[in-house]
């Protein structure tokens, strides 16, 4: 064997939302037991993993790029394996060893442990290919091996999958049914981070709430009794989730949510449109009043807590009226930050099958540059409303603009950056607001309350 795959360097890219990040850490923990060291240098990779998103069309094209640059590498050094995982892998399968010659390896998101049968199996000369989908599979004994920029704040995975079939998304296609991971893993990993000098948790799944913990003897927990269990663990562990999903976002979890200051005071509540017609094609399963009325109960629970969501701009049938409908509710809710896109058809799901694609292009663009323009307004207010206030703040390290500068996050998940002093990365600092954009809240540290 040559010297080079003697060595084993795993070196991944992760794309793709925080489920992927999660994963990507399994992957280098199942890796790391085989012998594989991580490096963040491509040139001197054995194995080269590409987690993908399938999400849209262009983040498909963006990890056709990188393909580009990981097959030049190769060319360089033959020899390296190039492995995709992820959502395209499972998406595509087969045909992405047809579509592109230099990949060796296509595993799905829920075949990871057969990763290392498959490197072996590429390494005597053959394909690995496994893209099978399970109704089990949580990787709920497998302690991830943190990338995260700091040692302060780390996602932990509580369910995978998505039973909502929404008419525009890939997901459940590429990520299974629903299936939720044993407490008592979750907890063991929450006390470990704890333990570890973590100071804040994001519990992740394609849709949070729908978490259910089902036990032999017919009895079920649920979401709410999760994160109440999770916020009991240590009381200077701040505690967050995503995504919800507005159908299934119950009283019950905002009443947890007031009872523990730990839990943080965010809802990433994705709306998509705020037309009960589109909504209706889209299969949300909410109407827009559903919608209004959920908000209600956050603010009444929750008044100081910021609500983020995801937009999508020219879905199937959406008509100007709909459109001015997204617009209104934007304006009604006041979201501290939105992800805004254009729908873009994704073959397989049921828009592509039964619907027509039928708003232009250019129409799309100029909604979502409504959108856009709406929302920069809306952040740049909500922001502003924060000046004179003082939060406190898990300092997370440098600003990107200066290292005179610490940038952190008060418990709304806003930014938040100030004047470095003697503070360190993952303390808690009490910060007042002097100033604020769109996008960033500025203040200076004053004394602990
Ligand atoms: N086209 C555009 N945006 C999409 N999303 C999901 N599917 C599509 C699609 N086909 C958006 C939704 C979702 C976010 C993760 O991505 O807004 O909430
Ligand atoms: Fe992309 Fe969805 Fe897969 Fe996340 S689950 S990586 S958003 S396709």
């Amino acid at each position: 064997m040559s010297e080079m795959t003697d060595r084993k360097k795993l070196y991944i890219e992760t794309y793709g939302c925080q489920m992927n990040v999660a994963d990507s850490e399994v992957v280098i923990s199942l890796m790391q037991e085989q012998g594989y060291e991580v490096t963040e240098r491509m040139e001197e990779a054995s194995l080269i993993l590409v987690n993908t998103c399938s999400i849209r069309e262009n983040a498909e094209q963006r990890i056709w790029g990188r393909l580009d640059v990981f097959r030049q590498q190769k060319e360089k050094r033959p020899g390296t394996r190039i492995g995709v995982i992820g959502c395209m892998a499972e998406r595509l399968k087969e045909d992405l060893l047809k579509r592109e010659k230099a990949v060796d390896l296509v595993v799905g998101p829920d075949a990871y442990r057969a990763l290392p049968g498959l490197v072996e199996q590429v390494e005597s000369g053959q394909n690995g290919v496994n893209t099978i989908l399970s109704r089990e599979e949580t990787y709920g004994d497998i302690m991830p091996v943190r990338t995260g920029a700091n040692n302060i704040s780390a996602f932990i995975s509580i369910m995978r999958g998505c039973n909502n079939m929404c008419t525009y998304c890939i997901v459940p296609y590429v990520r299974g049914r629903e299936r939720s991971r044993d407490p008592q893993t979750i907890f063991r990993e929450v006390e470990t981070l704890a333990q570890a000098g973590y100071r804040e948790v994001t519990l992740i799944g394609q849709n949070v709430d729908s978490y259910r913990w089902r036990t032999n003897d017919g009895r079920s927990y649920p979401f709410a009794w999760l994160l109440e269990q999770v916020a009991q663990i240590d009381s200077r562990l701040r505690i967050r989730f995503s995504t919800s999903h507005p159908k299934d976002l119950s009283d019950r979890v905002l009443e947890v949510m007031a009872r523990y200051p730990n839990i943080c005071r965010h809802i990433h509540l994705p709306v998509q449109s705020g037309s009960t017609k589109v909504l209706k094609a889209m299969n949300r399963g909410y109407t827009r009043e559903w919608y209004l009325n959920r908000i209600d109960a956050i603010r009444s629970h929750l008044p100081d807590a910021q609500i983020t969501t995801d937009i999508m701009a020219g879905f199937c049938s959406e008509n100007e009226d709909d459109h001015r409908q997204t617009l209104s509710l934007m304006e009604y809710v006041e979201y501290d930050f939105a992800y805004m896109f254009k729908y873009s058809e994704r073959p397989g799901t049921r828009a592509a099958r039964k619907m027509e694609d039928d708003v232009p292009e250019q129409t799309k663009k100029k909604r979502l540059q409504e959108i856009i323009d709406l929302q920069n307004k809306i952040s740049a207010a909500v922001k502003q409303k924060a000046v004179g206030k003082t939060f406190e703040v898990l300092v997370e390290g440098s600003s990107k603009k200066s290292s005179q500068q610490l940038s952190g996050r008060n418990s709304q998940n806003q930014v938040v950056v100030f004047p470095k002093g003697n503070q360190q990365v993952g303390d808690f600092v009490q910060v007042r607001i002097d100033q604020a954009t769109p996008g960033t809240l500025i203040g200076n540290q004053v004394e602990s309350k």
